[in-house]
C-alpha cells in the first residue's frame, strides 16, 4: 500500500472538506476499525459514519489507533430520522459523540427527510446542538431541491453540505446546481455506485489511456467537479487506489464521455426511506 499525497479541500461556509474521505456503511467490528486507522495512517484524513451504520465505536477506535490528531481529521456523522424531535436530536448527539469518543463532530448532517417532523424545529435542534459546540459544522443528506430551499430558510446556521447519491450512471445536476447556487458543497456517496464503476467499458477504456482503474477515473471525474467523494471499501488494498485521484486530469472530452452514461435506472440506493420517489 502506498501512502498518498495531500488531499485537497472544498471551502463551503467556512467549511474545509478534504474531496476523498472514508466511506463506512456496512464496515463492522475489528474491520471497520482496522479499515479507518489504515486509512488515516495512508493520509485520508475525512471518515463518515452515522448513527444508523452502528459502527461510531469502531471508527473512535480506528481514529484514536491512528495516531493522526484530532484536529487533523475531519468527522461526519448523522442523526437518523426517527430522531429528528428536538429532545431526540440532541440526545441522538450526544450518545454519537460518546460512541465516538469525541467532544464535538467536524460536521452533523440531518440523515433522510423526515415529512413526518416539521423541518423547522428538527432545524431548529440542528443549528442548537452547533451552537451548543457539538458540531463544528452542519448539513443535510438526501434532500430534494424543494427541501435544501426549505431547510436553509429555516435554518438560521450555514447548511454546508448535502449528501446525495451521485455517480457517473446518475443524473445529479439539478441537486448540484442547487447546492452551488446557496454555496453548499456536494458530498457524493456511492460515489462508485456500490462498485458497479469498475465493470463499465467506457471507466475502463479511460482509465488504461491514463494508467488507472475505472474506479479511479469514476472518483476523478467527480473530484475534478470540486464533488466531495466518500468511497467506502474493506480492503486495505483499495484504500490507496481510492485516494490516488490528484495527479492526472481528464480531459473536456472526457468529462462529457463520463457524463453521457447517466441514464434512469441509475440509482443503487433505495430512495424510498425519504417517503417520495422524485427528486424534485
Ligand atoms: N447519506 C446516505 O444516505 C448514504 C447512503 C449510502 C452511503 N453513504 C455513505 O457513502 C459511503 C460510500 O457509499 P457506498 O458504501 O454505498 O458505496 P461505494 O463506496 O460506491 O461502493 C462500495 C463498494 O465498492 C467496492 N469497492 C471499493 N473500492 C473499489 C475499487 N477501487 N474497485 C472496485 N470496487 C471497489 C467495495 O467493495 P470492497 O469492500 O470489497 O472493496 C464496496 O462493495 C458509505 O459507506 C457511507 O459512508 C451515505
Amino acid at each position: 500500500m502506498t501512502a498518498i499525497g495531500p488531499i485537497p479541500t472544498v471551502s463551503a461556509s467556512g467549511a474545509k472538506i478534504p474531496l476523498v474521505g472514508l466511506g463506512t456503511w456496512d464496515l463492522r467490528g475489528r474491520t471497520c476499525a482496522r479499515v479507518v486507522e489504515q486509512a488515516l495512517r495512508l493520509g485520508y484524513r475525512h471518515v463518515d459514519t452515522a448513527e444508523m451504520y452502528d459502527n461510531e465505536r469502531e471508527v473512535g477506535e480506528g481514529l484514536g489507533a491512528s495516531g493522526v490528531k484530532r484536529r487533523d481529521v475531519f468527522v461526519t456523522t448523522k442523526i437518523w430520522p426517527s430522531h429528528f424531535a428536538p429532545p431526540a436530536l440532541e440526545r441522538a448527539a450526544h450518545d454519537c459523540l460518546a460512541r465516538l469518543r469525541l467532544s464535538e463532530v467536524d460536521l452533523l448532517l440531518l440523515h433522510w427527510p423526515n415529512p413526518q417532523i416539521p423541518l423547522s424545529e428538527t432545524l431548529g435542534a440542528l443549528c442548537k446542538v452547533k451552537r451548543d459546540g457539538l458540531a463544528r459544522h452542519i448539513g443535510i443528506s438526501n434532500f430534494t431541491v424543494a427541501l435544501i430551499e426549505e431547510a436553509l430558510r429555516l435554518a438560521n446556521e450555514p447548511l454546508v453540505c448535502n449528501q446525495v447519491e451521485c455517480h457517473p450512471f446518475l443524473d445529479q445536476s439539478k441537486i448540484i446546481a442547487a447546492c452551488r447556487q446557496h454555496g453548499m458543497a456536494v458530498v457524493a456517496y456511492s460515489p462508485i455506485a456500490r462498485g458497479n464503476a469498475k465493470n463499465d467499458k467506457v471507466l475502463g477504456r479511460i482509465g488504461s489511456a491514463h494508467k488507472k482503474t475505472a474506479a479511479q477515473i469514476c472518483l476523478r471525474y467527480l473530484v475534478q467537479r470540486d464533488i466531495v467523494v466518500i468511497p467506502r471499501t474493506s480492503k486495505l488494498e483499495r484504500l490507496s487506489e481510492n485516494a490516488a485521484l490528484f495527479d492526472f486530469a481528464l480531459s473536456e472530452e472526457e468529462m462529457a464521455e463520463i457524463a453521457a452514461l447517466a441514464h434512469r435506472n441509475g440509482r443503487v440506493v433505495d430512495w424510498s426511506y425519504s417517503g417520495r420517489t422524485e427528486w424534485d
